[in-house]
């Protein structure tokens, strides 16, 4: 049904306008963006997709682009000293683990004989600290000049949440976020590593595009639990690393599904193979799944991660299977 409403309207608007098209109950919304609206062209539309999904409401929604500069030379890369690859840890939406994921992968890596480093640039609600299990300020070195990183696990670490006050409103952190994060990134003494990893702040803001733009990434894992709901803001967030020309490592589908540790019956609590279907219909790779399990969770509130504290478990494994495909691809 997606490709016909496509078709249609492509008859009247051109292909690069088209935003987004979702389908909510028995209504068709159609997002048109950086196009002005021709109210003529609209009623022929509406009137073609009246005719071909009778049982169907449309409405068609009219949105400026925001200006993205995707040129590669026009934005100048921050340079970050000691590090050969970046990868971002992006979810369309909160809560969906990706910090979770990001300090398990940052370990899996590791475990793969990598030299690694986690960055919490979460301005929205930094949290790796807690499940790393350290705390406080990074010191400074001798010369004043950098930050000396967390070492924990054998990663090492730094957090937006040291330099920027929990207590402070939103918009203020949204407002220093872009400086406090180069900070962040750009003076700390890392020391000699191959992959740092970077749990980015959810959605697709303002914040989110500064960093892509400014970091030059090998790519970025989308973290997505099986839900519709939470689909839907991952492809908004693929869709926009993909405008800033940042490119997509994968998928990873986030409490996949649940083992009932009495029983040992599998439950697909929020459906099942959601994540995997969209990556195969964005063209993207799906990196793997990990289930919805109470040691997970128990682990990483507790700042002793899964993959540090039960490295035979399948959790662990499934981790470093993602952690396999991430390098291949990364070289
Ligand atoms: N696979 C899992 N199984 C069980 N619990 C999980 C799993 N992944 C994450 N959690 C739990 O879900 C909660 C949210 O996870 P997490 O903080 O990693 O999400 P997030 O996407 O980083 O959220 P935020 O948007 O708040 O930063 C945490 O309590 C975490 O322990
Ligand atoms: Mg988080």
């Amino acid at each position: 049904m997606e490709k016909q409403i496509y078709e249609i309207i492509t008859e009247y608007y051109p292909r690069q306008n088209i935003a987004g098209i979702k389908i909510i109950r028995n209504r068709i919304i159609i997002e048109l963006t950086g196009i002005a609206e021709n109210p003529e062209i609209t009623i022929l539309l509406k009137n073609k997709l009246q005719t071909a999904f009778s049982q169907y409401k449309s409405s068609i929604v009219f949105t400026q682009e925001k200006q993205i500069n995707v040129g590669v030379n026009a934005i100048e890369k921050w340079q970050i000293n000691g590090v050969k690859k970046i990868i971002g840890v992006a979810s369309g939406k909160g809560g969906v683990g990706k910090s979770t994921t990001a300090v398990n992968l940052a370990l899996a890596l590791s475990n793969k004989g990598k030299n690694v480093a986690l960055v919490d640039a979460d301005i929205y609600g930094p949290s790796i600290p807690t499940m790393l299990g350290y705390e406080g300020t990074p010191l400074i070195s001798e010369d004043g000049e950098t930050f000396i990183p967390f070492k924990e696990y054998g990663i090492q670490s730094v957090s937006i949440g040291s330099l920027i006050d929990r207590n402070t409103p939103l918009i203020w952190r949204g407002a220093k976020a872009g400086g406090a994060i180069e900070q962040l990134i750009t003076q700390t003494a890392w020391d000699n590593v191959d992959i740092m990893v970077i749990d980015m702040p959810p959605g697709t803001g303002d914040i989110l595009i500064t960093l892509s733009q400014r970091i030059d990434f090998s790519g970025i894992v989308i973290v997505s639990t099986p839900q519709d709901i939470a689909l839907i803001d991952a492809i908004k967030g693929v869709n926009m690393f993909k405008k800033t020309g940042t490119h997509i490592l994968g998928i990873v589908e986030n409490m996949s599904y649940f083992i009932c540790p009495h029983c040992g019956q599998q439950s697909d609590i929020f459906g099942s193979h959601g994540a995997q279907q969209t990556a195969q219909n964005m063209g993207e790779t799906f990196l793997g799944a990990i289930p919805l399990e109470i040691a997970i969770r128990e682990t990483s509130d507790n700042g002793t991660p899964i993959v540090a504290v039960a490295p035979n478990s399948p959790y662990t494994s499934a981790y470093e299977n993602i952690a396999e495909k991430i390098i291949n691809k990364i070289g």
